[in-house]
């Protein structure tokens, strides 16, 4: 063999197995077979090998099995972002002339997919009120096939009574997917609180470090198999590097999670009664206005806390300009302080009707709350509101 040619065969395979405890990031874009019989064998279903990484890879299904697992699911899949897990579960659950249900409270992205992008095939969808939600009977028609919603919901924490929903698409045969993002599978079970699917956004509280872009589905095999489908001709699968960092930051998850909910508690009892505010959603709050559907079905109370500065977007400008620990970007559900002004992030370019139907406000301020000393986190919002 030539030099050239050793260049590119040798050193490619790690002789025995060296045991790792973490799973290995398998960078390859294709797998070895070692005869024709072997590729028919995996053609057929009867082999556990691999073909090709848009359609599987051994990082990224190390990662499903741990999500799968996360939300108590028979099966996970993962996606390049939490849009194309939404996309691909749409696309691949419904036909032309079908309708989705989707509530107009509901994260920016998804509304423009529905309303500009999916409309130009023949998908149309109907935006129902969180009240109309809850009473799911009268909102059903002939032609629907998805209901999808979030709980609590981008930005205003309203929640959903998920059960309900849930048993009313059952009842209908109607596909119930909750957008699990906000909450995320430790404090509020999706699946076993009735809704067919769950998604996330697990560019979020999943991953936990703001340096990965992904989403994940999770649900019955049979309900995931035509988004499978979907995936592998969309090619919207999850890269095996991002996938990697995604399971190492589940594992801190619980700790994350449980710290994020005790802060963002504590911020929203702080600021609670501040003149300067004139309300504060988050649905660990006896006030907010669905603590009582929120405690039913959620063990905490997530990490995102909303504020309304008596809708003044000046106001709001003002303090989000004056913010020193809390950084200004966009998402949520990192180790850091987040702050957001919702209208000119999540809901950028809706219409005042779609943001009056979404209950945001130009005065809101969106924070992430994140896993700092909660009196540095105090301080910096007395700084800021002052
Ligand atoms: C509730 C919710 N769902 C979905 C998404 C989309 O996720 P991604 O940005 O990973 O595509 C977001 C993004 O902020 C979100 O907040």
């Amino acid at each position: 063999m030539t030099r050239i040619t050793d260049l590119i065969h040798s050193g490619d395979h790690v002789p025995g197995s060296p045991a790792p405890l973490t799973t290995p990031i398998f960078e390859t874009t294709t797998y070895l077979f070692d005869s024709a019989a072997d590729v028919i064998a995996y053609n057929e279903g009867r082999s556990d090998k691999y073909l090709y990484s848009r359609y599987g890879n051994p990082t990224v299904v190390a990662v499903e099995e741990a999500l799968a697992s996360l939300d108590r699911a028979e099966r996970a899949l993962l996606f390049s972002s939490g849009m194309a897990a939404i996309a691909t579960t749409l696309i691949g659950s419904l036909c032309a002339g079908d309708e989705v249900l989707c509530a107009a409270a509901i994260y920016g992205g998804t509304l423009h997919l529905l309303h500009d992008l999916l409309s130009r095939f023949g998908i149309t969808t109907r935006f129902v009120s969180l009240e109309e939600l809850a009473s799911l009977g009268p909102v059903f028609s002939e032609r629907t096939r998805v209901v999808w919603f979030e709980s609590p919901t981008n930005p205003t924490l309203r929640c959903v009574d998920i059960r309900t929903v849930a048993a009313a698409c059952r009842a209908r045969g109607v596909l119930s997917v909750l957008d699990n993002t906000f909450a995320s599978p430790l404090n509020q079970d999706a699946l076993a609180l009735g809704v067919d699917l769950s998604m996330q956004s697990a560019t979020k509280y999943l991953n936990g470090h703001s340096d990965v872009t992904a989403g994940v589905v999770s649900g019955p095999r049979q309900l995931l198999a035509p988004i499978e489908r979907a995936r592998r001709l969309l090619g919207t699968v999850l890269d095996p590097m991002p996938a990697f960092l995604l399971g190492r930051g589940l594992k801190t998850m619980a700790v994350r999670v449980a710290r994020h909910n005790e802060n963002a508690l504590a911020v929203a009892r702080a600021l609670e009664g501040d003149a300067r505010i004139s309300r504060i959603l988050h649905p660990g709050l006896a006030s907010h206005p669905d603590h009582a559907i929120a405690a039913g079905q959620m063990s905490g109370f997530g990490g995102m806390v909303c504020i309304d500065l008596h809708g003044d977007y000046d106001r709001a400008v003002r303090a989000y300009d004056r913010l020193r620990v809390i950084k200004r970007a966009a998402s949520l559900g990192g180790v850091e302080s987040i702050v957001s002004l919702p209208v000119l992030t999540s809901q950028w370019g809706h219409s005042d009707e779609q943001l009056a139907a979404a209950g945001v406000t130009k005065g809101m301020l969106r924070l992430s709350i994140g896993l700092e000393d909660v009196a540095d986190l105090l301080g910096d919002l007395a700084h800021a509101l002052g």
